[in-house]
């Protein structure tokens, strides 16, 4: 962190405006850090829905690869547009969005000199999204945004609004049951310190207690809710399991843990024919 205190880490309210300005603050002074950490992991050109390497190319939860082609594809918390440089690769038309500048300065630094002339970046916040109602046929997020936000359903309605009639909208986060144990990658990560059912979100703030870092729990029944009242249809939700391959750590997620509990959530979701009963 390029911060001079420490900042204290802590279980508190925050708002959606408190947690969007932590979110902007946080990763454009950490975006060049996550980038050199993670970037080789992710792949230039790669689409990874999280830690344990699950792959679009295998996993197709967009739908086929060679049915991508000319879709227009929303990325919500792109980061460095990596998955959106797969999808270019596939022929589809992806628009990259992402709250950070310097995490969009990332993805102008890999596209230069490179073939992709066609991924178009929009640094915005995904609760407002700046774009007409049914102008994308497919939107995704690898951990992008939903997990940063205090109000979920905001974005997954704004997600909703842009995506066409029968448009499919994927979206990894953290699993999670991860909420209930400490967030490390050995042993000590292995015993429930925290309830699984407590929503205070986890908050990083300075020494004026303005926060800087924010993180935002829902439980698995609350995020399968969010979507509905956003007006999907639920088709799937995907556990990756832990390859044999995998032998990196990523934070808190690791071999030794990936092979005992899930780390990750991925809602394969359909916009729904039929406006939600609530909402
Ligand atoms: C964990 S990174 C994931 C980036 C990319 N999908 C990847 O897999 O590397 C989370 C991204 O979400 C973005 N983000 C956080 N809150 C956001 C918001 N409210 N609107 C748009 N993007 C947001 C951050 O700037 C960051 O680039």
């Amino acid at each position: 962190m390029n911060q001079e205190h420490e900042p204290e880490a802590t279980r508190r309210d925050a708002s959606d405006t408190e947690s969007s300005r932590a979110s902007r603050g946080w990763w454009d002074s950490n975006a060049d850090e996550y980038q050199s950490e993670h970037g080789a992991f992710l792949g230039d050109d790669r689409f990874i829905w999280g830690p344990e390497g699950l792959d679009e190319a295998e996993a197709a939860l967009l739908g086929p690869a060679a049915e991508l082609k000319g879709r227009r594809i929303l990325e919500i918390g792109a980061g460095a547009a990596q998955c959106s440089r797969w999808l270019a690769a596939q022929g589809a038309l992806p628009v990259a969005l992402d709250l950070s500048h310097r995490q969009l300065q990332h993805a102008l630094r890999i596209a230069e000199g490179a073939a992709d002339e066609t991924t178009e970046l929009v640094e915005a916040d995904a609760g407002a999204l700046p774009f007409r109602d049914g102008s994308f046929d497919l939107a995704c997020s690898a951990y992008g945004a939903l997990p940063f936000v205090a109000d979920p359903v905001r974005v997954l309605r704004e997600v909703r609004r842009v995506l066409r009639p029968g448009g499919r909208f994927v979206f990894s986060v953290s699993h999670p049951i991860r909420w209930a144990f400490p967030d490390e990658p050995g042993p000590e990560g292995l015993s429930v310190g925290a309830s699984y059912f407590d929503r205070t979100p986890y908050v990083e703030q300075d020494e004026s207690g303005r926060a800087v870092y924010v993180e935002h729990h829902r439980t698995l029944g609350d995020r399968v809710r969010d979507v509905v009242a956003a007006g999907f249809r639920l088709e799937d939700l995907v556990e990756p399991e832990w390859p044999e391959w995998n032998t990196q750590e990523w934070g808190g997620w690791s071999p030794l843990r990936g092979h005992l509990i899930p780390g990750t959530a991925i809602f394969v979701c359909t916009v729904a024919a039929e406006a939600p009963v609530h909402g």
